[in-house]
């Protein structure tokens, strides 16, 4: 049965096509489609379409689906199109025509923008809460391991001195950019579309800064078409945003697969937390971490396949919308997973001590001591001209002392100044 039902029966083959995933995805947004229900039944309220009496039939009815999504009795019937559907028929199930008049002013096009600024804007917030603890993983172990030296590499080639403190430092603060990126699609999706029904408003005085105000938004989607346009274009923040905490993330992933081959040995995790092979006995792979940046490179697909997916839409509603929820919801479940996952595993990291004191090494000193020289006074092109000598004639030797003071270097980690920089940001999404 569908809400739009005028007399005939559609194909079954065309419902189950146009539905789709609705019926299991939709579950997602139960929650949100009730609150925002609740919303639009008071504002309806307040202009005169619903009486006192019919809006407290209906707002316990619906507190009652709220408790049954809760407690995850929610379901979605068979031959109902989605949440917004089932919703709308267990209330005239229960109450009769009471229930038939709470879509007055509103369509299934505004309900599921609502229900998806609402869900967002509750997952950006789930997704902030777990990348702020890795972060606060990340700048603990930075501090812990702030004297172990490692190589720096360019070109994968070694470097420079670089250290534990400054790896697990760098993440971290790497973090604080892409939660900017989050900010700025929570601030997109804090913006209520309700009112804007099929796309173009509606004949009804509503008052939509009412439901603003009851949804807690920050302010509304003012015109109808725009708060139409956003549905795809709040998508498409949130798609960037994970996007590149996908990125960070993976980098990372990458960062330990190296560091556990058997050539570096830079880290490694306790043997349960390591995986086997099924012919090589003496395997310690590091599946977790190689799961993690191919499921973080996918994530990386959401902008292309959303942009894809909207490109030249024409300007309203289209059904290729729905389709955004297939790609939206499992992206951003699978990235709360992966960052959780890495707090998991960092919390049992085991770091090497000492890698620089090996001759293979040596090289990366040699900025260090034409410093030393040009600090003695001697000309930077000078001092660069003799260790460059000496390294050509196989005659350097390292002093192996290393001085970086400056902020943000070695010697200068400036985490508190990154927890700083996170916490502002963190303390803007309210
Ligand atoms: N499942 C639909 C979606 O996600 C709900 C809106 C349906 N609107 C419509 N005009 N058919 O887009």
């Amino acid at each position: 049965m569908q809400l739009w039902n005028k007399g005939f029966e559609p194909d079954k083959l065309i419902e189950k096509f146009t539905v789709g995933n609705d019926q299991l995805l939709d579950l997602r947004l139960a929650k949100y489609d009730v609150q925002g229900s609740i919303a639009h039944i008071k504002m309806l309220q307040s202009i005169g379409l619903l009486t006192k009496e019919e809006l407290d039939t209906l707002l316990p009815a619906l507190e009652e689906i709220a408790d049954k999504i809760e407690k995850g009795e929610f379901k979605i019937d068979p031959g109902v199109e989605d949440v917004h559907s089932q919703i709308e028929f267990m209330l005239t199930q229960k109450l009769g025509d009471v229930g038939k008049k709470i879509h007055s002013g509103r369509s299934r096009n505004d309900q599921v923008l609502v229900d998806l600024k609402l869900f967002f804007r509750d997952e950006l917030k789930n997704i902030a809460a777990a990348a702020d603890k890795l972060f606060q993983r990340l700048q603990l172990l930075s501090e812990e391991h702030r004297d172990k030296l490692m190589p720096g590499y360019t070109h994968l080639q070694i470097a420079m001195p670089s250290s534990f403190g400054l790896w697990f430092g760098a993440y971290a603060e790497s973090l604080t950019d892409d939660m900017q990126m989050l900010l700025a699609a929570y601030k997109i999706a804090n913006q209520n579309p309700l009112g804007s029904a099929a796309g173009y408003g509606s004949s009804f005085p509503l008052d939509r800064q009412m439901t603003t105000d009851l949804l807690k938004f920050d302010n509304p989607h003012y015109n109808v078409v725009a708060a139409q346009m956003s549905r795809g274009k709040t998508e498409r923040a949130v798609g960037a945003a994970i996007a590149a905490i996908a990125a960070t993330l993976g980098h990372l992933a990458m960062d330990v697969c190296l560091w556990m081959c058997n050539n570096f040995g830079f880290v490694s995790f306790p043997d349960e937390l390591t995986t086997g092979s099924s012919i090589m006995p003496h395997k310690k792979n590091p599946d977790v971490f190689e799961i993690m940046r191919g499921k973080c490179n996918r994530i990386q697909s959401v902008p292309n396949e959303l942009a894809l997916l909207t490109a030249n839409l024409p300007l309203g509603y289209n059904r290729d919308l729905q389709l955004m929820k297939d790609i939206m919801f499992p992206a951003t479940s699978e990235l709360i997973d992966c960052l959780e996952m890495a707090d998991f595993m960092f919390q049992h990291v085991i770091v090497k001590a000492d890698i620089l004191d090996n001759k293979l090494y040596d090289y990366i000193f040699t900025v260090e001591d034409v410093n030393r020289l040009a600090s003695e006074g001697m000309p930077f092109r000078d001092a660069y001209k003799k260790i460059g000598m000496e390294v050509q004639n196989g005659e350097y030797t390292p002093t192996r002392e290393v001085h970086h003071t400056h902020l943000g270097s070695i010697g200068n980690l400036a985490t508190e100044q990154i927890a700083a920089k996170m916490q502002k940001i963190l303390s803007q999404f309210e």
